[in-house]
C-alpha cells in the first residue's frame, strides 16, 4: 500500500494529556504570588512556548524589571509546582481517545514520535504509561529554538527517520501549529479553529483523530 504519511508527530500537553491545565495552574500560582494579573486568555499565549519564554510573557506587565537570576529562580519555582502535580499523574490523565489514537497509528504501521516543548515530557510520558507506544521522544532541552521555530518537529521526524513532509503533526497551540508548519509537516490542529488558523486541518480533540483518514 502506498502511504503518503509514514509517521505521526504528537504534541503532549493539551493533545495527549490534560497537562495544559496543570501548566496553567502552576503559572497562575506563581502569578498570584507575584501579584500579577494572569488569566486563561493570557495563558493561551503560553501554550507550546518554552518555560523561559512563558515567564517573559507572564512578567511583561510587571511593575519592575526582573534580573536574569530572579527569572531563573521564578522559572524553577513554577517548575517545582508543575512537577509536584505531575508526580501524582496516572494513566487516567490521558485525554479520552489518546491511547487509542497511538494504538491506531501503530496498527497502521505508522511511526509515532513526541514533539513537545516540555522538558518534563519524558517524566510525564512515563507517568501516563504510553512510552511503549512512542518510537521516539524529541528532547526539548536539545532544541536550539523553541516553538514556533521548527526545531522540535524536525528532531521528532529525524528521530523516526521519516522526512517531515511525510509526517502528520498534531498540536493544540498556535505556536505549535506554526512550528510543525515551518518544519514542513501536514498539520492537524487540535482545538479551536480560530486560534489554530494556520493548520491544514482541525479536529476538536484527540478522540476525533482517525489516522486512516489521512492515508491514501
Ligand atoms: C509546552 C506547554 O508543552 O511545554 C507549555 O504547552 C510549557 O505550557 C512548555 O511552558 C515547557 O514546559 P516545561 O515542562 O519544560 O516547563
Ligand atoms: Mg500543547
Amino acid at each position: 500500500m502506498s502511504q503518503t504519511y509514514k509517521a505521526v508527530l504528537f504534541d503532549l500537553d493539551g493533545v495527549l494529556a490534560d497537562s495544559a491545565r496543570e501548566h496553567y495552574a502552576a503559572w497562575k500560582r506563581l502569578a498570584d504570588e507575584l501579584g500579577l494579573a494572569f488569566d486563561e486568555q493570557k495563558n493561551e499565549r503560553l501554550k507550546g512556548v518554552s518555560r523561559m519564554a512563558s515567564l517573559d510573557i507572564l512578567l511583561e506587565d510587571a511593575p519592575r524589571p526582573y534580573s536574569d537570576a530572579e527569572k531563573h529562580a521564578l522559572a524553577t519555582r513554577k517548575n517545582g509546582y508543575y512537577q509536584a502535580i505531575i508526580q501524582k499523574v496516572t494513566p487516567d490523565a490521558l485525554l479520552p481517545g489518546a491511547r487509542q489514537a497511538l494504538e491506531a497509528c501503530k496498527a497502521l504501521g505508522l511511526k509515532t514520535a513526541l514533539a513537545s516543548a516540555s522538558r518534563n515530557a519524558p517524566l510525564l510520558i512515563d507517568r501516563l504509561g504510553i512510552g511503549p507506544l512512542m518510537d521516539f521522544i524529541a528532547d526539548a532541552g536539545a532544541a536550539k529554538q523553541s516553538k514556533p521555530a521548527p526545531d522540535i518537529f524536525l528532531m521528532a521526524a529525524k528521530g523516526v527517520a521519516v522526512p517531515p513532509e511525510r509526517c502528520l503533526a498534531l498540536d493544540d497551540a498556535a505556536a505549535g501549529v506554526l512550528s510543525a508548519k515551518a518544519a514542513g509537516c501536514y498539520v492537524v490542529g487540535v482545538g479551536d479553529a480560530d486560534i489554530l488558523a494556520a493548520a491544514n486541518a482541525i479536529i476538536p480533540d484527540i478522540a476525533a483523530f482517525d489516522p486512516k483518514s489521512y492515508l491514501d
